[in-house]
């Protein structure tokens, strides 16, 4: 079967068709059309621009989508090779869910095909299994991206249990607000992973908030205060002291993160983990999570391509497949649901 996905909870305009087959499901076509130039004027994603550059980009991303397919966009937009569409209906800014989720209503109407309300969340909990058949449950899955730091447990495909999650500031608000500090260009993070290669991460002794609770909670708010207290008590801020900077306030992030997840491995002894959001195409929390499991018998770590880490329509078309009907709405019924908890 073929599914359309469409996503657009927060400032990407990302459509992808996937194939589904048995166990698997692949990337046919995609493409994410971002708003971050758009929005780095504002130093953040201001809500009604958002929404108004969604609503311009979402019908030519589609075509450009059916184009990529090899099929006249014109046409297709009338009578497709489209089985199902699948569509993040939070959570996420409301107004921006509006435009997916109204898109997908009407396309779903027109077309006459079933229409799924994906959870964002597990949308991220699936990215890594793009391309890739279903593996083993009991899974656990960590999820680390601008809004979310969660642990969650699944017994199967279709249940999910939180375990833990962030009490104030999600890591990718932590890599972002320290990254605006040093006065980096929104989105901070992929700029501190960079300027973090060239430091030493021992360098600063940055706190690594909650890290022996004996909780799967995280808490980011003391860490992000002790980073700008850091760059203000420096007179200079050189090249040397950023890279060494971001290094250490990475390191620390990284540091809490893999211990209480691998923590989590050796209580709860899952089969499989998954790594998803924004925050897992840094390579530091990539790498150490493998290389802090690697003694862990039994258990498989599926870490996301990086094109899938950050929001994208695959993950959603993913979601929607691998969690059967779960959830399944139709054109009249589906609706934004700007705080969709899982
Ligand atoms: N290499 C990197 N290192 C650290 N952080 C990164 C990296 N690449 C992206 N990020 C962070 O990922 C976040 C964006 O991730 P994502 O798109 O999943 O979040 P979101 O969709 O805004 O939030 P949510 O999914 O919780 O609603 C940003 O905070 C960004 O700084
Ligand atoms: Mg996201």
């Amino acid at each position: 079967m073929k599914i359309l996905a469409i996503e657009t909870s927060c400032d990407d305009t990302a459509i992808a068709v996937m194939q589904a087959r048995g166990t698997s499901i692949k990337t046919l076509a995609q493409v994410t059309a971002s708003q971050i130039p758009i929005h780095r004027r504002y130093g953040g994603v201001v809500p009604e621009v958002a929404a108004r550059a969604h609503a311009e980009t979402i019908i030519p991303t589609i075509k450009e989508v059916f184009a990529q397919l090899g099929l006249d966009p014109d046409r297709a937009m009338k009578k497709p090779p489209i089985d199902a569409i699948a569509v993040t209906s939070g959570p996420g800014l409301v107004t921006s869910l509006w435009v997916g989720v109204t898109t997908a209503k009407l396309l779903a109407r027109e077309w006459d095909v079933p229409v799924f309300g994906v959870n964002h969340m597990v949308g991220h909990i699936y990215s890594s299994l793009v391309n890739q058949k279903l593996p083993e449950f009991p899974m656990l899955a960590l999820i680390v991206s601008g809004g979310h730091t969660e642990i969650v447990w699944m017994k199967n495909p279709t249940s999910w249990k939180k375990i833990g999650s962030t009490r104030d500031d999600a890591a990718g608000e932590a890599f972002d607000k320290f990254g605006k500090v040093l006065g980096f260009s929104y989105p901070g993070g992929p700029e501190i992973s960079r300027r973090a290669e060239k430091g030493n991460a021992t360098a600063i002794q940055f706190p690594r908030p909650m890290i022996n609770d004996g909780t799967y909670d995280f808490s980011f708010s003391g860490l992000k205060t002790s980073g700008r207290m850091w760059a203000e008590a420096q007179k200079k801020l050189t090249p040397k002291l950023i890279a060494d900077g971001c290094a250490s306030y990475q390191a620390a992030i990284v540091d809490v993160i893999i211990t209480k997840t691998v923590r989590a491995i050796e209580q709860y002894k899952p089969k499989t983990v998954v790594l998803g959001g924004g925050v897992s195409a840094n390579d530091a929390l990539r790498n150490g999570l493998l290389a802090r499991t690697k003694h862990i018998k039994g258990v498989k770590i599926h870490i996301p391509e990086k094109q899938y880490t950050t929001d994208n329509a695959a993950m959603i078309g993913a979601a929607a497949y691998f969690t059967k009907n779960k959830f399944k709405s139709s054109w009249r019924s589906l609706a934004a649901n700007p705080a969709f908890e899982i």
